[in-house]
Protein backbone atom coordinates (compact mmCIF):
# COMPACT_ATOMS: atom_id res chain seq x y z
CA UNK A 1 0.00 0.00 0.00
CA UNK A 2 1.31 3.41 -0.95
CA UNK A 3 -0.25 6.66 0.58
CA UNK A 4 -0.24 9.87 -1.71
CA UNK A 5 -1.15 13.42 -1.06
CA UNK A 6 -3.36 14.75 -3.91
CA UNK A 7 -4.11 18.46 -4.19
CA UNK A 8 -7.53 18.76 -6.08
CA UNK A 9 -10.74 20.94 -7.27
CA UNK A 10 -14.09 19.61 -5.47
CA UNK A 11 -17.66 20.98 -5.17
CA UNK A 12 -17.60 23.63 -2.42
CA UNK A 13 -19.43 22.24 0.98
CA UNK A 14 -20.88 25.78 1.94
CA UNK A 15 -21.83 26.44 -2.55
CA UNK A 16 -22.83 23.93 -3.50
CA UNK A 17 -22.81 25.41 -7.07
CA UNK A 18 -18.63 26.43 -6.62
CA UNK A 19 -15.34 24.74 -6.10
CA UNK A 20 -12.66 24.36 -3.80
CA UNK A 21 -8.68 23.38 -3.83
CA UNK A 22 -8.12 21.01 -1.11
CA UNK A 23 -5.86 18.52 -0.60
CA UNK A 24 -6.04 14.62 0.88
CA UNK A 25 -4.18 11.65 1.52
CA UNK A 26 -5.44 8.57 -0.33
CA UNK A 27 -4.00 4.97 -0.10
CA UNK A 28 -3.67 2.85 -2.84
CA UNK A 29 -2.20 -0.16 -4.05
CA UNK A 30 1.00 0.31 -5.34
CA UNK A 31 -0.37 3.44 -8.10
CA UNK A 32 2.95 4.49 -9.43
CA UNK A 33 2.66 8.34 -10.46
CA UNK A 34 4.85 10.93 -12.65
CA UNK A 35 6.47 9.80 -15.78
CA UNK A 36 10.59 9.34 -16.53
CA UNK A 37 13.33 6.42 -16.75
CA UNK A 38 13.48 5.57 -13.61
CA UNK A 39 11.23 4.38 -10.95
CA UNK A 40 12.46 5.65 -7.29
CA UNK A 41 10.29 4.33 -3.86
CA UNK A 42 10.23 7.29 -2.29
CA UNK A 43 11.06 7.43 1.38
CA UNK A 44 11.14 10.72 2.32
CA UNK A 45 10.53 14.29 0.97
CA UNK A 46 10.13 17.58 2.56
CA UNK A 47 7.84 20.83 3.03
CA UNK A 48 9.64 23.91 1.48
CA UNK A 49 7.76 27.20 0.77
CA UNK A 50 6.42 26.07 -2.19
CA UNK A 51 5.04 22.99 -1.45
CA UNK A 52 3.07 24.92 1.68
CA UNK A 53 1.81 27.05 -1.34
CA UNK A 54 1.40 23.52 -3.50
CA UNK A 55 -0.85 22.24 -0.74
CA UNK A 56 -3.16 25.24 -0.80
CA UNK A 57 -3.58 24.96 -4.61
CA UNK A 58 -2.05 28.42 -5.09
CA UNK A 59 -1.73 28.82 -9.41
CA UNK A 60 1.60 29.99 -10.07
CA UNK A 61 2.88 26.59 -8.27
CA UNK A 62 0.39 23.79 -8.04
CA UNK A 63 0.38 24.47 -12.36
CA UNK A 64 -1.89 21.48 -13.23
CA UNK A 65 -4.85 19.61 -11.36
CA UNK A 66 -5.07 16.99 -9.61
CA UNK A 67 -1.61 17.19 -8.52
CA UNK A 68 0.90 15.55 -6.16
CA UNK A 69 2.73 18.16 -4.43
CA UNK A 70 6.69 17.45 -2.89
CA UNK A 71 9.40 19.15 -5.16
CA UNK A 72 11.52 17.12 -3.40
CA UNK A 73 11.54 12.89 -3.57
CA UNK A 74 14.08 10.66 -1.77
CA UNK A 75 14.35 7.25 -2.26
CA UNK A 76 15.73 3.64 -3.55
CA UNK A 77 15.63 3.20 -7.34
CA UNK A 78 13.40 0.27 -8.35
CA UNK A 79 13.60 -0.01 -11.60
CA UNK A 80 15.98 1.93 -14.02
CA UNK A 81 16.14 2.68 -18.03
CA UNK A 82 19.14 4.76 -17.66
CA UNK A 83 23.03 3.92 -18.04
CA UNK A 84 23.50 6.09 -14.41
CA UNK A 85 21.25 4.29 -12.18
CA UNK A 86 20.25 0.58 -11.02
CA UNK A 87 17.91 -0.57 -8.80
CA UNK A 88 19.15 -0.09 -5.21
CA UNK A 89 20.72 3.31 -5.78
CA UNK A 90 20.15 5.84 -3.41
CA UNK A 91 18.90 8.98 -5.13
CA UNK A 92 17.54 12.86 -4.75
CA UNK A 93 15.20 14.81 -6.92
CA UNK A 94 15.08 18.22 -6.25
CA UNK A 95 12.60 20.29 -8.61
CA UNK A 96 12.36 19.98 -11.87
CA UNK A 97 8.96 20.55 -12.05
CA UNK A 98 8.14 17.83 -9.36
CA UNK A 99 4.78 19.25 -7.08
CA UNK A 100 4.47 21.41 -9.71
CA UNK A 101 4.07 21.04 -13.31
CA UNK A 102 4.02 16.41 -12.81
CA UNK A 103 3.57 14.74 -9.66
CA UNK A 104 5.71 15.13 -6.74
CA UNK A 105 7.48 13.55 -3.43
CA UNK A 106 4.64 13.36 -1.66
CA UNK A 107 3.72 9.26 -2.60
CA UNK A 108 5.11 6.11 -2.47
CA UNK A 109 6.00 5.19 -6.16
CA UNK A 110 7.55 7.71 -8.63
CA UNK A 111 8.86 7.78 -11.56
CA UNK A 112 11.43 10.52 -12.25
CA UNK A 113 13.76 11.62 -15.23
CA UNK A 114 17.52 10.57 -14.92
CA UNK A 115 18.50 13.80 -15.61
CA UNK A 116 17.70 15.34 -12.76
CA UNK A 117 18.84 12.77 -10.78
CA UNK A 118 21.08 12.19 -8.10
CA UNK A 119 22.92 9.65 -6.56
CA UNK A 120 22.93 10.67 -2.07
CA UNK A 121 26.61 10.83 -1.06
CA UNK A 122 27.65 7.67 0.60
CA UNK A 123 28.16 10.30 3.63
CA UNK A 124 24.45 11.61 3.74
CA UNK A 125 21.32 9.34 4.89
CA UNK A 126 18.44 9.21 2.96
CA UNK A 127 16.72 11.14 5.78
CA UNK A 128 19.10 13.69 5.69
CA UNK A 129 19.16 14.20 2.11
CA UNK A 130 15.45 14.93 2.69
CA UNK A 131 16.38 17.20 5.76
CA UNK A 132 18.72 19.05 3.21
CA UNK A 133 16.33 19.20 0.06
CA UNK A 134 15.37 22.07 -2.12
CA UNK A 135 15.80 24.59 0.48
CA UNK A 136 19.26 22.99 1.44
CA UNK A 137 20.29 22.47 -2.05
CA UNK A 138 19.50 26.29 -3.03
CA UNK A 139 21.70 27.38 0.08
CA UNK A 140 24.40 25.12 -1.46
CA UNK A 141 24.24 26.51 -5.16
CA UNK A 142 24.13 29.93 -3.65
CA UNK A 143 27.14 29.09 -1.79
CA UNK A 144 28.78 27.86 -4.35
CA UNK A 145 27.85 31.08 -6.67
CA UNK A 146 29.12 32.91 -4.41
CA UNK A 147 32.73 31.69 -4.08
CA UNK A 148 32.82 31.04 -7.75
CA UNK A 149 32.34 34.58 -7.97
CA UNK A 150 35.51 35.44 -5.83
CA UNK A 151 34.33 35.58 -2.65
CA UNK A 152 36.13 34.18 -0.04
CA UNK A 153 36.47 34.82 3.48
CA UNK A 154 39.16 37.33 4.13
CA UNK A 155 37.20 39.62 2.40
CA UNK A 156 34.49 39.97 4.89
CA UNK A 157 31.34 39.06 6.33
CA UNK A 158 28.49 37.23 4.49
CA UNK A 159 24.74 38.27 5.49
CA UNK A 160 22.18 35.97 5.38
CA UNK A 161 18.53 37.04 5.20
CA UNK A 162 15.88 35.11 6.20
CA UNK A 163 18.04 33.12 8.42
CA UNK A 164 15.70 30.82 10.35
CA UNK A 165 14.38 29.29 6.84
CA UNK A 166 15.21 26.17 5.04
CA UNK A 167 17.86 27.91 2.72
CA UNK A 168 19.03 30.50 5.62
CA UNK A 169 19.83 27.48 8.01
CA UNK A 170 21.76 25.10 5.66
CA UNK A 171 23.51 28.37 3.74
CA UNK A 172 24.85 29.53 7.60
CA UNK A 173 26.08 25.86 7.95
CA UNK A 174 28.00 25.74 4.79
CA UNK A 175 29.55 29.45 4.97
CA UNK A 176 30.48 28.51 8.59
CA UNK A 177 32.20 25.11 7.39
CA UNK A 178 34.31 27.03 4.35
CA UNK A 179 35.15 29.54 7.04
CA UNK A 180 33.11 32.94 6.84
CA UNK A 181 32.08 35.55 8.97
CA UNK A 182 28.35 35.15 9.42
CA UNK A 183 25.82 37.90 9.84
CA UNK A 184 21.76 36.34 10.38
CA UNK A 185 18.87 38.53 9.05
CA UNK A 186 16.00 37.33 11.05
CA UNK A 187 12.50 38.84 12.05
CA UNK A 188 12.68 36.62 15.29
CA UNK A 189 15.71 37.63 16.90
CA UNK A 190 14.76 37.15 20.55
CA UNK A 191 13.60 33.32 19.84
CA UNK A 192 15.97 32.38 17.25
CA UNK A 193 19.49 34.25 18.33
CA UNK A 194 20.80 31.20 20.54
CA UNK A 195 20.08 28.61 17.03
CA UNK A 196 21.57 30.69 14.69
CA UNK A 197 24.71 31.46 16.77
CA UNK A 198 25.08 27.37 17.41
CA UNK A 199 24.72 27.24 13.54
CA UNK A 200 27.56 29.85 13.14
CA UNK A 201 26.81 33.09 13.13
CA UNK A 202 29.13 35.17 14.63
CA UNK A 203 25.82 38.69 14.62
CA UNK A 204 21.92 38.64 14.35
CA UNK A 205 20.57 41.59 13.18
CA UNK A 206 16.51 42.45 12.80
CA UNK A 207 15.42 42.21 9.29
CA UNK A 208 13.35 45.36 9.99
CA UNK A 209 16.56 46.83 9.43
CA UNK A 210 16.36 45.98 6.01
CA UNK A 211 13.25 46.41 5.36
CA UNK A 212 12.13 50.05 4.50
CA UNK A 213 13.34 51.88 1.40
CA UNK A 214 16.77 52.91 2.15
CA UNK A 215 19.64 55.42 0.30
CA UNK A 216 21.08 53.52 -3.12
CA UNK A 217 24.70 53.30 -1.65
CA UNK A 218 25.12 52.58 2.24
CA UNK A 219 28.17 51.73 4.48
CA UNK A 220 29.85 48.97 2.84
CA UNK A 221 29.46 46.05 5.55
CA UNK A 222 28.98 42.81 3.73
CA UNK A 223 31.57 41.13 1.21
CA UNK A 224 28.68 39.37 -0.35
CA UNK A 225 25.59 37.81 0.54
CA UNK A 226 22.78 35.10 0.18
CA UNK A 227 18.99 36.81 0.03
CA UNK A 228 16.02 34.73 0.17
CA UNK A 229 13.77 37.61 0.53
CA UNK A 230 13.69 39.93 -2.05
CA UNK A 231 12.58 43.51 -2.48
CA UNK A 232 13.38 46.55 -0.28
CA UNK A 233 15.55 44.12 1.65
CA UNK A 234 17.68 43.07 -1.60
CA UNK A 235 17.86 46.66 -2.05
CA UNK A 236 19.19 47.12 0.62
CA UNK A 237 21.41 44.52 0.57
CA UNK A 238 23.15 45.27 -2.55
CA UNK A 239 23.57 48.82 -1.28
CA UNK A 240 25.66 47.27 1.79
CA UNK A 241 28.04 45.37 0.05
CA UNK A 242 31.70 46.32 -0.85
CA UNK A 243 33.49 47.18 -4.01
CA UNK A 244 33.51 43.83 -6.21
CA UNK A 245 31.70 41.76 -3.59
CA UNK A 246 28.21 39.15 -4.63
CA UNK A 247 25.04 38.91 -3.47
CA UNK A 248 22.79 35.93 -4.31
CA UNK A 249 19.10 35.99 -5.28
CA UNK A 250 16.99 32.64 -4.62
CA UNK A 251 14.03 34.14 -2.66
CA UNK A 252 10.79 36.24 -2.45
CA UNK A 253 10.05 36.00 0.99
CA UNK A 254 9.35 39.93 1.14
CA UNK A 255 8.54 40.47 -2.21
CA UNK A 256 8.80 39.61 -5.69
CA UNK A 257 10.00 43.14 -6.88
CA UNK A 258 13.66 44.90 -7.36
CA UNK A 259 12.74 48.47 -6.31
CA UNK A 260 16.04 50.21 -6.21
CA UNK A 261 18.94 51.52 -8.77
CA UNK A 262 21.97 50.50 -10.65
CA UNK A 263 24.14 52.36 -8.29
CA UNK A 264 25.68 48.93 -6.23
CA UNK A 265 26.58 47.82 -10.08
CA UNK A 266 27.85 50.74 -11.51
CA UNK A 267 29.48 52.00 -8.27
CA UNK A 268 30.88 49.29 -6.59
CA UNK A 269 31.14 46.92 -8.91
CA UNK A 270 28.57 44.55 -7.11
CA UNK A 271 27.27 41.09 -8.83
CA UNK A 272 24.06 40.10 -8.57
CA UNK A 273 23.43 36.43 -9.05
CA UNK A 274 20.24 34.71 -9.77
CA UNK A 275 19.50 31.14 -8.38
CA UNK A 276 17.13 28.62 -9.81
CA UNK A 277 16.97 24.95 -8.39
CA UNK A 278 14.45 23.97 -9.90
CA UNK A 279 15.89 24.06 -13.76
CA UNK A 280 19.63 23.50 -12.90
CA UNK A 281 21.47 21.26 -15.24
CA UNK A 282 23.13 17.87 -13.89
CA UNK A 283 26.87 19.23 -13.23
CA UNK A 284 25.38 21.99 -11.00
CA UNK A 285 23.28 19.66 -9.10
CA UNK A 286 26.42 17.20 -8.64
CA UNK A 287 28.66 20.46 -7.60
CA UNK A 288 26.01 21.14 -5.22
CA UNK A 289 25.52 17.62 -3.42
CA UNK A 290 29.28 17.41 -3.09
CA UNK A 291 30.02 20.70 -1.60
CA UNK A 292 26.91 19.44 0.98
CA UNK A 293 28.37 16.26 1.68
CA UNK A 294 32.24 18.32 2.20
CA UNK A 295 31.03 21.28 4.05
CA UNK A 296 27.30 20.42 5.87
CA UNK A 297 27.52 20.04 9.61
CA UNK A 298 24.60 17.29 9.53
CA UNK A 299 24.78 17.13 13.15
CA UNK A 300 23.97 20.65 13.49
CA UNK A 301 21.59 19.99 10.30
CA UNK A 302 19.66 17.08 12.71
CA UNK A 303 19.24 19.53 15.73
CA UNK A 304 17.10 22.53 12.97
CA UNK A 305 15.07 19.24 11.42
CA UNK A 306 11.63 18.04 12.75
CA UNK A 307 10.22 15.09 10.77
CA UNK A 308 6.40 14.98 10.32
CA UNK A 309 4.08 11.91 8.76
CA UNK A 310 2.84 12.49 5.21
CA UNK A 311 -0.86 12.54 7.33
CA UNK A 312 0.00 16.06 8.84
CA UNK A 313 1.95 17.89 5.95
CA UNK A 314 -1.13 19.91 5.22
CA UNK A 315 -1.38 20.83 9.13
CA UNK A 316 2.68 21.48 8.55
CA UNK A 317 2.23 23.94 5.17
CA UNK A 318 -0.36 26.05 7.11
CA UNK A 319 2.06 26.71 9.97
CA UNK A 320 4.92 27.30 7.45
CA UNK A 321 3.09 29.57 5.73
CA UNK A 322 2.04 31.24 9.31
CA UNK A 323 5.70 31.86 9.88
CA UNK A 324 5.66 29.14 12.87
CA UNK A 325 8.25 26.84 11.70
CA UNK A 326 12.03 27.31 11.61
CA UNK A 327 14.70 24.93 10.10
CA UNK A 328 14.05 22.15 8.06
CA UNK A 329 10.33 20.12 7.80
CA UNK A 330 11.24 16.03 6.45
CA UNK A 331 8.22 14.38 5.45
CA UNK A 332 7.94 10.69 6.52
CA UNK A 333 6.05 8.72 3.28
CA UNK A 334 5.86 5.72 5.65
CA UNK A 335 3.78 7.22 7.98
N1 LIG B 1 15.16 30.06 -6.55
C1 LIG B 1 15.00 28.83 -6.11
O1 LIG B 1 15.32 27.86 -6.78
C2 LIG B 1 14.45 28.64 -4.73
C3 LIG B 1 14.64 27.42 -4.06
C4 LIG B 1 14.19 27.32 -2.73
C5 LIG B 1 13.55 28.39 -2.13
N2 LIG B 1 13.35 29.53 -2.85
C6 LIG B 1 12.70 30.68 -2.23
O2 LIG B 1 13.57 31.17 -1.21
C7 LIG B 1 12.81 31.70 -0.14
C8 LIG B 1 13.21 30.99 1.14
O3 LIG B 1 12.89 29.61 1.02
P1 LIG B 1 12.90 28.70 2.33
O4 LIG B 1 12.70 27.31 1.90
O5 LIG B 1 14.09 29.04 3.17
O6 LIG B 1 11.56 29.23 3.04
P2 LIG B 1 11.17 29.21 4.59
O7 LIG B 1 11.76 28.05 5.27
O8 LIG B 1 9.72 29.46 4.63
O9 LIG B 1 11.96 30.49 5.14
C9 LIG B 1 11.72 31.78 4.68
C10 LIG B 1 12.21 32.76 5.72
O10 LIG B 1 12.09 34.08 5.20
C11 LIG B 1 11.98 34.98 6.28
N3 LIG B 1 10.91 35.94 5.98
C12 LIG B 1 9.57 35.76 6.04
N4 LIG B 1 8.93 36.89 5.71
C13 LIG B 1 9.89 37.81 5.44
C14 LIG B 1 9.87 39.17 5.06
N5 LIG B 1 8.72 39.85 4.90
N6 LIG B 1 11.04 39.81 4.86
C15 LIG B 1 12.22 39.15 5.01
N7 LIG B 1 12.31 37.86 5.38
C16 LIG B 1 11.15 37.20 5.59
C17 LIG B 1 11.68 34.16 7.53
O11 LIG B 1 12.88 34.07 8.26
P3 LIG B 1 13.17 34.97 9.55
O12 LIG B 1 11.98 34.75 10.47
O13 LIG B 1 14.44 34.42 10.06
O14 LIG B 1 13.27 36.39 9.08
C18 LIG B 1 11.36 32.78 6.99
O15 LIG B 1 11.76 31.77 7.88
C19 LIG B 1 11.34 31.53 -0.53
O16 LIG B 1 10.89 32.71 -1.13
C20 LIG B 1 11.38 30.39 -1.54
O17 LIG B 1 10.30 30.43 -2.43
C21 LIG B 1 13.78 29.67 -4.12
Amino acid sequence: MTHTIVVDRCTDPDNPDGTVVTSRMITEDDTVYGEGDILIDVTYSSLNYKDALALRGTKGVARTLPLVPGIDACGTVVDSDSDRFAPGDRVVVNGAGLGETRAGGYTGKLRVDSASTVHIPESISTLRSAAIGTAGFTAALSVDALTGAGVSPQDGPILVTGATGGVGTTAILLLASLGFDIVAATGRVAEHSDMLRELGAAEIIDRAELAEPGRPLQSERYAGAVDTAGSHTLVNVLAQVRWGGAVTACGLAHGADLPGTVMPFILRAVKLLGINSVDAPPELRERAWKLLSEHLDQAALDRVTTIRPLSSVAQAGEELLAGKLAGRTVIDLSA
